[in-house]
């Protein structure tokens, strides 16, 4: 069977036009593949989030090639992407994007209403979900009601509550402390790893990097490496 869960060829994005024209992605080529965990790194500005809302179908190339899976979000309408999105993909999103009248359970268990998961079921599910992620306890609570770390976990917990083939986290460590984010990551390896999934993460966060199959770095808008984790290590420090 084909190994390859994304890939991308030449992906080019600029936003706006005229003077306020930014080229975000000048180009990018990469490939991940089934049951890896890879992580994205790179400077504020150099294009991480635009490049993976690129891969899971939230924005829209302007030129290359991206398939996910086999499929390519430009031959799909918008009804065919968003079945897509929520039966394959997973987002956990750098702001964490929860809804704000929602209860955290709620907001884990609206997204399985696409799938046709009975209301009922979905709470359920997303209660379990809560549970894995350390926030059993919370289930009723708004977001404006927990701190930032137990946002991103509801966010997470959203992310993988559909088991999802294929999870993009932009930063899911950011707001936790040592030993949540190592209990997260841990989880979404877990989540991933060994079966036909795959998972990207952009991280500025190195305590997590023992995580990652492989790390590509980008820089303005191109990607610059993709190494192994070790010589990764390895690089940083010479440099
Ligand atoms: N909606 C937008 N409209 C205009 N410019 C944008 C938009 N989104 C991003 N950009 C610009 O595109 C470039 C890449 O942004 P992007 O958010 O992908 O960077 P990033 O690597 O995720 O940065 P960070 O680490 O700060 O999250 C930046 O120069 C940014 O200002
Ligand atoms: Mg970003």
């Amino acid at each position: 069977m084909n190994n390859i869960a994304v890939q991308c060829k030449g992906v080019a994005k600029t936003y706006g036009s005229g003077d306020t024209q930014v080229r975000a992605l000048r180009g990018i080529d990469l490939e991940v593949k089934t049951g890896e965990l890879m992580m994205l790194v790179g400077p504020s500005g150099s294009g991480k989030t635009t490049l993976i809302s690129i891969i899971a179908g939230v924005l829209e190339r302007d030129e290359g090639e991206c398939m996910v899976f086999g499929h390519d979000f430009k031959n799909m309408n918008h009804r065919e992407k968003a079945m897509f999105r929520g039966q394959n993909i997973g987002f956990v999103f750098q702001m964490f994007n929860l809804i704000p009248t929602l209860s955290a359970a709620e907001n884990i268990a609206a997204p399985l209403l696409i799938n046709g998961v009975k209301w009922r079921d979905a709470l359920e599910r997303a209660r379990e979900v809560l549970s894995r992620v350390g926030m059993g306890d919370r289930t009723r609570s708004l977001p404006s009601e927990l701190s930032g770390g137990q946002q991103q976990r509801v966010a997470i917990a959203r992310a993988i509550v559909h088991n999802p083939k294929f999870i993009v986290c932009d930063e899911p460590t950011s707001a936790l402390d040592h030993e949540t984010g190592h209990k997260v990551m841990e989880l979404l390896h877990d989540v991933v790893v060994g079966v036909d999934r795959a998972l990207v993460v952009v991280t500025h966060d190195s305590r997590i990097f023992e995580f990652a199959h492989r790390i590509a770095k980008m820089d303005d808008g191109h990607i610059i490496s993709v190494s192994d984790v070790r010589d990764f290590r390895l690089n940083e420090k010479l440099n």
